[in-house]
């Protein structure tokens, strides 16, 4: 059986590059938006019905042709699972019931939520934790069966991305008061980047050892950190991840799932993001994709399409998308991507019409 395209790339076997998108499931679909409206639940309970979020995943491979699926999930499961109250405002995103601000709450947190059980054998509040695990190899496990030969991606927050929504309660843009916990208590700083790095490395290696043959850890917001704290306060608790993923074996083949790591704004911190045991570092549009590859030598990349240019004359998009996979030729693999998230009003079109190029470019 020769290795799938995104596989090759992971692990430095030079070939043409793959192409998938980060929110390629979701309201850019229509497919999506009706089965989202048949269901009629919030994000997140949608999420942990094992039958919607298997067709969620399978719906962009079906329409576009991309070389691989991404589990549709979201990174705050994890920790609704581990007992956190949140949810996803359409619009605004993740919502906390009240932030953890305070060593007492985050003390709170690690005694009763989650307990000290791993997420899939959970101890403390076993019955839901162990009933959303369940869904979610589930999941993964029917969309592994429908997707045949395409590989599955499964993913993660980062501690840090999750702890800022943890400190904020809510979306934020310069993620203040998770800065400032770091810098003016860091024990309660340490328990609780700890304890997002045991659910969140949990979440990661289950989805591995229900089938998912690749792993993306996305730390969206690193960007708003100094290259000083994140290798002090950030790096090590997202290496923990990275060990406990590399620890999973995926079903039937045995291997371990090579791990993609993304961050925004994180052009300062690529070769720091790659050293936290990266196979391939994830490279946002407002990064030099050439000077990016030179960052992080012997690490595949991945990127870095401008998603604004979704919106643009079909010739500036392909003008785009060849100088991009000529770039990434530099780099012991490259895969082809946005460099963030599919924007909701992108006309799927589009995509559809990018893979046909990528995949005509590489043969
Ligand atoms: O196709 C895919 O990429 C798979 C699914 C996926 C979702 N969320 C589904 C989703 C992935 C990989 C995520 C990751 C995620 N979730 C991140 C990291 C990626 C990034 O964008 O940097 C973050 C920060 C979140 C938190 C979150 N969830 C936000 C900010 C939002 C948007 C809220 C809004 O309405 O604008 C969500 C909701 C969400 N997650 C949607 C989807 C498809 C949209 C909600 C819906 O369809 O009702």
């Amino acid at each position: 059986m020769t290795m799938p395209p995104l596989l090759a790339a992971l692990t430095g076997r030079r070939g043409p590059a793959p192409v998938w998108f980060m929110r390629q499931a979701g309201r850019s679909l229509p497919e999506y938006r009706q089965l989202r409206a048949r269901v009629g639940l919030p994000m997140l309970e949608a999420c942990l019905v094992p039958e919607v979020a298997a067709e969620a995943t399978v719906q962009p491979v079906r329409r576009h042709g991309v070389d691989a699926a991404v589990l549709f999930s979201d990174i705050m499961i994890p920790l609704r699972l581990a007992g956190v109250g949140v949810e996803i405002e359409p619009g605004v995103g993740p919502v906390l019931d009240h932030p953890y601000r305070t060593r007492q709450a985050i003390d709170e947190l690690t005694r009763h939520s989650y307990g000290s059980g791993s997420w899939t054998d959970a101890a403390g509040n076993a019955r839901d934790c162990g009933e959303g695990a369940r869904a979610v190899r589930q999941a993964v496990a029917l969309a592994v069966r429908e997707l045949g030969e395409t590989p599955l991606i499964g993913f993660a927050g980062a501690p840090f991305t999750l702890a800022a929504y943890m400190v904020e309660g809510r979306p934020s843009r310069d993620h203040l008061a998770a800065r400032a916990l770091a810098a003016s208590d860091p024990g309660a700083w340490d328990e609780l980047m700890g304890w997002c790095a045991r659910v969140t490395g949990d979440f990661l290696a289950s989805q591995v050892e229900a089938g998912a043959s690749a792993a993306q850890l996305f730390d969206s917001w690193v960007g708003s950190l100094s290259p000083r704290v994140y290798r002090d306060s950030v790096a090590p608790y997202s290496r923990r991840v990275a060990s406990r993923l590399a620890r999973a074996r995926v079903p039937v083949t045995g291997r371990r799932a090579p791990l993609i790591h993304f961050g925004t704004g994180s052009a300062p911190i690529l070769a720091d993001m790659a050293a936290v045991g990266a196979d391939c570092v994830g490279v946002d549009w407002k990064t030099d994709l050439a000077w990016a590859i030179e960052q992080v030598p012997g690490k595949a990349v991945q990127g870095n399409l401008d998603p604004a240019l979704l919106q643009a004359p079909w010739d500036v998009i392909e003008q785009a998308v060849r100088h991009i996979l000529a770039t990434g030729r530099a780099a012991p693999g490259h895969i082809f991507n946005l460099g963030h998230g599919v924007p909701p009003t992108t006309d799927p079109t589009v995509l559809t019409h990018i893979v046909e190029l990528v995949h005509d470019a590489g043969r």
